[in-house]
């Protein structure tokens, strides 16, 4: 199937719904800005703290004892610390503020411009703290194209809950099937998609298909196709 042949599911859209961490905000670029202190072992460290952060946020929910996302960003990246045997108190605290700053992919802020010029609306949809994620809206400069910052802090369990991706239904008033929503981690686009969001999978870490009950729509590799895929001119 191609781009566009896939593109044709995403009709009827009206709100672009996006996930923060690995699809707007690259979260290895904190870690990457620390190379030199951390050494060989920080594609290693970055790998376990996204593996050991996701891990926690469901184990969490599962366990009904909620903690946001910045203490649990925090408790997975002491876990990666020790798994990678570095000891180094001013290190964690710079990769924690680095990840309140974390650069953008590099086409996010043309496509969420085109979004906005073609009259979408467009949010986050985040396990992120509000505070976290307004930082990096802030850093990234991308206050002005998004109508929304949403946050699972709202209703105290982590994606994929529905409870979760009702907030989008919430915050737009429209029904799931005119929400697409954009996420890089193939778990989270599952869940969406179960819910009963249009689903785009950004697949930028190249990972096979879930095999879980449900799928995305669409498989890109970037989200630069996105405002074509709608039907919108682009930027
Ligand atoms: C988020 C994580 C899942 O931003 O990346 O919700």
């Amino acid at each position: 199937m191609t781009t566009s042949e896939q593109g044709s599911s995403l009709t009827d859209i009206k709100a672009c719904v996006f996930d923060a961490y690995g699809t707007l905000f690259d979260f290895n670029s904190g870690v990457m800005r620390c190379r030199d202190d951390i050494g060989e072992a920080a594609e290693r460290l970055s790998d376990i703290w996204r593996q050991k952060q996701l891990q926690y946020t469901w184990l969490r929910s599962l366990m009904g004892r909620h903690a946001d996302f910045w203490q649990v960003t925090g408790e997975a990246l002491d876990f990666a610390l020790a798994a990678v045997a570095i000891d180094n108190a001013k290190l964690r605290q710079r990769l924690m503020a680095l990840y309140r700053e974390l650069d953008t992919f590099p086409e996010v802020t043309d496509v969420l411009t085109s979004l906005k010029q073609g009259g979408m609306q467009t949010a986050i949809l985040s396990n992120g703290a509000p505070d976290m994620l307004n930082a990096g809206v802030t850093a990234a400069g991308l206050e002005n194209l998004l109508d929304a910052v949403l946050s699972v802090e709202d209703v105290g369990v982590f994606k994929p809950d529905p409870r979760v991706y009702q907030l989008a239904v919430d915050r737009f008033g429209v029904a799931p099937a005119s929400i697409c929503f954009m996420s890089s981690n193939g778990w989270d686009a599952v869940g969406a998609a179960a819910f009963g969001f249009r689903v785009v999978w950004v697949n930028r870490y190249k990972q096979p298909a879930e095999q879980l009950p449900a799928h995305a729509d669409v498989e890109l590799e970037s989200l630069s196709p996105l405002p074509g895929l709608l039907g919108l001119t682009t930027g």
